[in-house]
C-alpha cells in the first residue's frame, strides 16, 4: 500500500526536476513538472522519444485548464463534467507562455484529469501540471503495472509509485477541441458515441488539418516479436502450418479454441472489450517474452466498443491486419 510519505517523496522529486512513474486508470505515466523544461526534456531522453512528439499535461481538475489553454470552448466544460476525472484527453489551443517542450512545438496542448486515486493524490499535493507520456520506451507496449515500468526503465527513474495493475489498461481517448468541430484523434474507453451523447452533436472525422497525434504512427505499442492480426479460422490454419515447419508460435485468441499442438504459447483473451483492454498489454508482454517466431492475434469484432482495442492491435502489428 502507498502512504502519504510516498506521495510526499514523489512530489519532492517532481519539485526537484526529477522523473516519477505513477499509475493512472489507463496506463502508467512517466511524469515530470510540466512547467520545468529541463525536467520535461528528461522524459524524452528516458523514453528515446522524438522531441516533436507532444506530451499530455495531467491536471487535478477543470479549474486548471485556463493555465494551459486559451479560447476554451463550452464543450470542454460539458465533457469535463461528464468524463473528468477519467480517461479523456482534450486537445486545446495552448495558452501564451506554454513551452514548446511540452507541446512538441505545436500550437495546441493536450490536457487530462486522471481518476486514479494515486494520480489524484499526487496532482493535489503537487499543485501544478504533470507532463506524462505512457511509461514505456518509444514505440513499445505501454506499462500497466509498476513491474512493467521497471522492465522498461530499470533504475533510470527517480521514483516509481506502485499502485498495482491499472484498471482500463489502454491509453485515454484523445478528442481535438482546438478547431470548429470536435474529432477523435485516438480511440479509447470513452467511445465516439459517449462523446457525441455528451456533446449533443456529431463528431467530425479527423482530416489532414487535424493536430498531429504522433503516437498515432503506424507502428506503435509493438512487441519485439512480429505480430499479425487475423480471423480465427485463418489463425488456426497458419498456427498449425507454422508449427509443422518447426516454428514457435504465440497466439492471442478471443473465440478460437486451443488446438492440440506442441510448440504453441496460447492466451485466451477476455470476451468483452473492457476485459480485453485491461489484459491486453500484459498479454502482449507475456507472449513477447515467450521468444516465439510470431504472435498471431485473433481479430476483434468490428463494432465501436472494440474500436480502441482494434486500433492498438493494428499498431502493434505495424498495420498488417
Ligand atoms: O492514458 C493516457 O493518455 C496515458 C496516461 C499516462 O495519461 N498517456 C499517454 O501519453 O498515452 P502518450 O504520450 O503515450 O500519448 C499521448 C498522445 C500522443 O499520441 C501524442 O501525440 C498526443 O497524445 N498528443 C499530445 N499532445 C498533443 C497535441 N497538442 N495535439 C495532438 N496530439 C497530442
Ligand atoms: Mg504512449
Amino acid at each position: 500500500m502507498l502512504s502519504e510519505a510516498d506521495i510526499a517523496r514523489a512530489v519532492s522529486v517532481l519539485r526537484a526536476g526529477g522523473l516519477v512513474a505513477f499509475p493512472t486508470e489507463t496506463v502508467y505515466g512517466l511524469g515530470a513538472d510540466a512547467a520545468n523544461d529541463a525536467a520535461v526534456q528528461k522524459i524524452f531522453a528516458a523514453k528515446g522519444r522524438p522531441h516533436n512528439h507532444p506530451l499530455i499535461v495531467h491536471i487535478a481538475d477543470v479549474t486548471h485548464v485556463a493555465t494551459w489553454a486559451r479560447d476554451v470552448p463550452p464543450a470542454v466544460h460539458r465533457l469535463a463534467q461528464r468524463f473528468w476525472p477519467g480517461p479523456l484527453t482534450m486537445v486545446l489551443k495552448r495558452a501564451a507562455g506554454v513551452s514548446d517542450f511540452v507541446t512538441g512545438g505545436q500550437q495546441t496542448i493536450a490536457l487530462r484529469a486522471p481518476s486514479h486515486p494515486v494520480a489524484r493524490a499526487l496532482l493535489a499535493r503537487f499543485g501544478g501540471g504533470i507532463a506524462a507520456p505512457s511509461a514505456n520506451r518509444y514505440g513499445r507496449v505501454s506499462a500497466t503495472t509498476a513491474g512493467h515500468v521497471r522492465q522498461e526503465f530499470g533504475d533510470d527513474l527517480d521514483f516509481i509509485l506502485d499502485g498495482g495493475a491499472t484498471d482500463i489498461g489502454i491509453e485515454s481517448t484523445i478528442v481535438d477541441l482546438s478547431r470548429d468541430r470536435p474529432s477523435v484523434l485516438r480511440p479509447g474507453a470513452i467511445t465516439e458515441r459517449m462523446l457525441e451523447d455528451a456533446l449533443g452533436a456529431p463528431l467530425a472525422p479527423p482530416d489532414r488539418a487535424s493536430p498531429r497525434a504522433p503516437g498515432m504512427h503506424a507502428r506503435h505499442y509493438a512487441p519485439r516479436t512480429p505480430l499479425m492480426v487475423m480471423e480465427a479460422d485463418l489463425l488456426l490454419e497458419l498456427a498449425s502450418s507454422l508449427v509443422r515447419q518447426g516454428k514457435r508460435v504465440a497466439v492471442l485468441a478471443r473465440s478460437a479454441q486451443q488446438p492440440l499442438l506442441q510448440g504453441l504459447t496460447w492466451i485466451g483473451a477476455p470476451a468483452d472489450p473492457g476485459g480485453y483492454a485491461h489484459a491486453l498489454y500484459a498479454d502482449l508482454r507475456r507472449l513477447d517474452a515467450a521468444g516465439c517466431d510470431a504472435i498471431l492475434a485473433e481479430a476483434p469484432p468490428g463494432d465501436m466498443e472494440w474500436a480502441a482495442v482494434r486500433d492498438r492491435l493494428t499498431r502493434a502489428s505495424a498495420g498488417g491486419v
